[in-house]
């Protein structure tokens, strides 16, 4: 069990490069694997013994409540704090911690809302207490670091600088979107205002000489901020069942709810997520993709990595590859 019980996720961004799936859906509430990204972290957090969470709401921030409740169908605590005004990153976290009694000496969990990860929240916490830092980041190392928080770190793992979506990005190790902060580092983020933790809590951090260190983990690490990651999250999540326990049960590679109306000579498999509702006429083929509420497949559908709005209707004979379709 982890020794640091409390986190802020942080679940206010506006989503826009996921528009139009966003429209009227926060990105953390939209389902891949048959749940909403939110409730994979929840989960994901509670199994490493996290029990009071706090979301850090902004955009569409009344969904979430009435589908987490005060967390007891989850075992934990859960609160919601809102902003007036959206305060960025630092700002959200500032305006969320005033809803947690944190202990002087004591440090806290903070979750990106769109990351699904499976790395090690306890080794992770247990760097942070062993090293004493300010705050220790999870970091994963990618290609191309551009859309990320590029860290470069020495060879005791201490951070040497923040360096926010950079053009020529001096490093492969990049921010994975899970902090942990102790209380004093968490002060030092300005109350009621506009911040962006990135742009301005961490590299202040290290200007000041407080040690920032950065936990690396080469496990599974998705950042579900547009349509390909989000549909590439769902499926990678029903192919491999162990990396999140909020996925209902894998059937034939597939995860499909309630009154699915399948018929005999259609296929579905390789990572499918079928919300319920949904009709699938004769003779076609789901590969690899979200198909919504009550959507209607007709015959004769070829539909790969794709995502396929709620309510919408495919017609007999179309051909769909890596398309989002139907908003
Ligand atoms: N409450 C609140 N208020 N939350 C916010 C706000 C706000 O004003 N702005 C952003 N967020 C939340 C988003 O909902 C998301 O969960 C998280 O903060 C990060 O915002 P993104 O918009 O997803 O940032 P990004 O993907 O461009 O970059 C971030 O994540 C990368 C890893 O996925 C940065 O943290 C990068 O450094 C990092 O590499
Ligand atoms: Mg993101």
């Amino acid at each position: 069990m982890s020794p640091i019980n409390k986190a802020i996720l942080l679940v206010g961004g506006k989503g826009t490069r996921l528009a139009p799936l966003t429209t009227n859906t926060p990105k953390p509430m939209l389902k891949i694997a048959g749940a909403p990204v939110t409730e994979h972290q929840i989960v994901k957090a509670r199994e490493a013994g996290i029990s009071e969470i706090v979301l850090a709401t902004s955009y569409l921030a009344d969904v979430f409540e009435p589908y987490f409740g005060d967390g007891s169908r989850f075992g934990m605590k859960i609160r919601y704090a809102y902003e007036t005004q959206p305060l960025g990153t630092g700002g959200a976290i500032a305006n969320a911690a005033q809803l947690l009694e944190l202990g002087a000496n004591e440090s806290l969990f903070i979750f990106n809302g769109d990351v699904l990860s499976s790395h090690d929240l306890i080794a992770q916490s247990e760097l942070h207490l062993k090293s004493g830092a300010a705050v220790t980041l999870h970091l994963v190392e990618v290609e191309d670091a551009r859309a990320y928080g590029c860290v470069p770190i020495g060879a005791d793992s201490k951070v040497l600088q923040f360096l926010e979506k950079m053009d020529n990005p001096i490093a492969k190790t990049i921010n994975a979107g899970c902090y942990i902060f102790s209380n004093q580092a968490l002060q030092q983020i300005p109350k009621g205002a506009v911040v962006s933790v990135e742009r301005e809590t961490f590299p202040a951090l290290l200007n000041s000489g407080q040690n920032i260190f950065g936990y690396v983990d080469g496990g599974y690490w998705i950042d579900m901020g547009t349509p390909e990651s989000m549909i590439r999250a769902s499926r990678d999540l029903i192919s491999n069942p162990a990396l999140s326990k909020a996925t209902p049960k894998v059937i034939n590679h597939t995860v499909m709810m309630r009154e699915v109306q399948l018929h005999a000579s259609s296929r579905v498999g390789e990572g499918s997520y079928l919300e319920s509702g949904v009709v699938i006429e004769a003779n076609s083929i789901v590969n690899g993709s979200i198909i919504g509420e009550n959507a209607h497949i007709e015959s004769d559908v070829l539909i790969e990595n794709s995502y396929i709005a709620p309510q919408s209707r495919v017609t007999s004979g179309s051909k769909l590859r890596g398309e989002i379709f139907g908003f």
